[in-house]
C-alpha cells in the first residue's frame, strides 16, 4: 500500500476499527455554499449567486483536516481567485486528495429561479482524477448498472435507444432521453424522438441529469450530450459510489483546442468510462440542493432565521449514500462563519 493510500484509506488498523469518511464533512461545505447561493435564487445575477457559492464553500473546505489539490476548479488562476485550479486548500495534514468543485451547478438555473441547482464536490486520493487539460467540453452518456453494456457513443443514438428498450422490455416510447437543450443537440434530438422516444430537455445541470439517469427509480432511462468536462468528472465521482455508469469522449470546441489537446497527448476517440474519470475506488461525494429538483430538495427558508437544506452524501469504498437533511439557525451561523449571505 502506497503512503497516500494508507493516508487516505486510514484503515484504522487491523483491528476493523471504521474509517474516517470525508463525505461527512464535505456535507458542511456543499450546506454552506448552497444557503450562501440560495440567498440569489430568483434574482438575476448569476455571478452574485456564484460568487457567494465560492466563498462559503472556500471558507468551511480550509478547515477540513486533508492536504488537498483542486484539479477541478472555478478555472484558471487569473480568472479565479479562488477554487482556482491547482490551488492547494484544507490544513495541510495527510490525506492527499485531489478535489473537484462546483459551489454553483446551475448559476442561470439560480439567477432564474429554476429546479436543479446544486452545489456539489468530490474528493479522491492525490493523482486519481482526469485532468481535462484545454477541453472544456465532453460527449457523455450515463445510465443504470443494467444498460452500462449499451453505452457506446460510436453506435448512432436511435440504435442505443432500441437496445435499451429490448433490454428493458419496453415499448421504445417508453424510453425517456434527458438533454441538455442546445443548438448543437438539435440533430440528436430530432433522431431520437424519429426512432419513437422521448427527450427532456434541460435548460441546465447535466450533474443532476446523470444523478437521475443512473438510478432505477427515476423515469429516465440515458442521458446524452455534450456538455461541462468538470461536470462529467463529478458525475464520475458520483457514479463511482451510486452505482451506474458513463462514458464520456473530449470534445474540442474548435481547431485551436483541438491542436492543444493532442499537443498535450490527449486521445480524442477514446471513451473514458468513470473509472478512468476518477481512478480511485476511494472517493467522496457530496451535493447540496439550491432550487427544488428531481434529485434533491433546495434551501427552504424558515422563519425569520431558520433554513433547511438537503444533501446527498456519499462514499465509494464504504458504497453508502446517505441523504442528509438539516435544519440552519442562519443567526447563528453568521455569528460563526462571518458570512454575510447565509
Ligand atoms: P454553470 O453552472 O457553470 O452555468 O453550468 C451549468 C451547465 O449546464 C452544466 O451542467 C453543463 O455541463 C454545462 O453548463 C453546459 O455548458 P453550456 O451551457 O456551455 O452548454
Amino acid at each position: 500500500m502506497s503512503s497516500i493510500e494508507h493516508h487516505v484509506l486510514d484503515p484504522g488498523g487491523d483491528d476493523g476499527r471504521p474509517d474516517r469518511n470525508l463525505a461527512l464533512e464535505l456535507v458542511r461545505v456543499t450546506e454552506a455554499a448552497a444557503l450562501a447561493a440560495a440567498r440569489f435564487v430568483g434574482m438575476g445575477d448569476k455571478e452574485a449567486a456564484d460568487k457567494a457559492a465560492v466563498d462559503a464553500m472556500r471558507l468551511v473546505l480550509g478547515t477540513v483536516r486533508m492536504d488537498g489539490l483542486v484539479v477541478i476548479g472555478e478555472g484558471e488562476k487569473d480568472e479565479a481567485p479562488m477554487l482556482y485550479n491547482g490551488e492547494q486548500i484544507g490544513d495541510g495534514e495527510p490525506p492527499q486528495v485531489d478535489i473537484a468543485v462546483d459551489p454553483l451547478e446551475g448559476t442561470t438555473l439560480t439567477a432564474r429561479g429554476m429546479p436543479n441547482a446544486l452545489s456539489v464536490i468530490a474528493l479522491s486520493e492525490r493523482g486519481s482524477m482526469f485532468d481535462p487539460g484545454p477541453c472544456v467540453y465532453m460527449e457523455k452518456m450515463a445510465g443504470a448498472e443494467d444498460i452500462a453494456d449499451l453505452l457506446d457513443l460510436d453506435r448512432p443514438l436511435p440504435d442505443t435507444v432500441r437496445l435499451i428498450a429490448e433490454r428493458r422490455q419496453i415499448d421504445v416510447r417508453d424510453v425517456i432521453v434527458v438533454m441538455l437543450d442546445r443548438p448543437r443537440h438539435e440533430d440528436p434530438t430530432r433522431q431520437v424522438r424519429e426512432a419513437g422516444a422521448r427527450v427532456r430537455l434541460i435548460a441546465d445541470g447535466d450533474v443532476s441529469a446523470v444523478l437521475l439517469a443512473v438510478s432505477d427509480r427515476s423515469p429516465i432511462d440515458l442521458l446524452w450530450g455534450i456538455g461541462g468536462t468538470p461536470e462529467g468528472v463529478i458525475s464520475a465521482a458520483a457514479i463511482k459510489c451510486t452505482g451506474g455508469s458513463l462514458v464520456g469522449r473530449l470534445w474540442p470546441r474548435d481547431e485551436n483546442e483541438r491542436t492543444a489537446a493532442l499537443d498535450a497527448g490527449y486521445d480524442l476517440e477514446h471513451q473514458l468510462t468513470a473509472d478512468d474519470l476518477v481512478t480511485s475506488d476511494n472517493c467522496f461525494f457530496s451535493a447540496t440542493g439550491v432550487t427544488d429538483g428531481d434529485v434533491l430538495q433546495g434551501v427552504r427558508y424558515q422563519g425569520a432565521r431558520g433554513a433547511s437544506t438537503e444533501s446527498l452524501v456519499m462514499r465509494s469504498r464504504s458504497g453508502t449514500v446517505r441523504r442528509v437533511r438539516a435544519t440552519h439557525d442562519r443567526a447563528k451561523l453568521r455569528a460563526v462563519t462571518g458570512q454575510q449571505h447565509t
